[in-house]
């Protein structure tokens, strides 16, 4: 199966990232637009929900409508950045669970390495979409969802506010079956493995710690 990369351009995404992008912005506007972002990029991700028709009554008659299918949603932040993220969808859907995996990039090698994780009794009978602003190399994503895979979930979705090709091919190889939702598709990889625009650190700007 070839996976589908969808890069979310609608002008208020845009705009809202030309925020997150700029170095002055503080701390307090940048959790906010993280924030919804991910709630305009979950309307996106959730468009092939499937629905079913039930009958109602309206004040003037009885009508077919349709609703969602009773679907059973898990939402899985990568620790830290990916937190910044969880509000925006709840906004949407907010029955869906909250699993976490914590992961960070070694400086040295740029390879993940786990130090957290918790997740929905049911997870295997959820489908799953992973949260993180950003996919870098796609060490973090990839080992994410093999996480989620290796609990035995079947339908998983990624969700990243920016990519670099890097991170996206890296996907695409090992997780042929995973759709990539993005907001933007950079440039490229610096020397320490940023994105190039980018916005920088993403959990720093997120949590203030630098
Ligand atoms: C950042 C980001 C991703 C990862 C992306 O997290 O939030 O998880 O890097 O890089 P990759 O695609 O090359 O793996 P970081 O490791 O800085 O941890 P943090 O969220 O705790 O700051
Ligand atoms: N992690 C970040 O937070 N930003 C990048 O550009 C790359 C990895």
């Amino acid at each position: 199966m070839d996976n589908m990369v969808h890069v979310l351009d609608h002008p208020l995404l845009q705009h809202k990232l030309s925020i997150l992008r700029n170095k002055d912005t503080g701390v307090k506007d940048f959790r906010q637009v993280v924030g919804e972002i991910a709630t305009l990029m979950c309307y996106e991700a959730t468009r092939d929900l499937p629905m079913e028709q039930v009958e109602i009554e309206t004040p003037v008659a009885k009508a077919k409508v349709n609703v969602i299918a009773g679907k059973k949603l898990a939402i899985v932040p990568i620790l830290r950045a990916g937190l910044g993220m969880v509000d925006g969808i709840l906004t949407l859907i907010p029955s869906a669970k909250v699993g976490h995996i914590g992961l960070y990039r070694d400086p040295k090698t740029h390879e993940p390495v786990e130090y957290y994780c918790k997740m929905p009794d049911d997870i295997a009978s959820r489908d799953v979409i992973i949260l993180d602003p950003m996919l870098a190399t796609g060490g973090s994503a990839s080992a994410a969802i093999q996480f989620m895979k290796n609990y035995g979930c079947k339908h998983i979705k990624l969700m990243n506010i920016i990519g670099a090709p890097e991170g996206v091919e890296r996907v695409r190889k090992d997780h042929p079956d995973v759709d990539i939702y993005l907001a933007a598709l950079d440039e490229k990889l610096n020397d320490h493995a940023y994105i190039v625009p980018g916005l920088g650190d993403a959990g720093d700007r997120i949590f203030g710690t630098k």
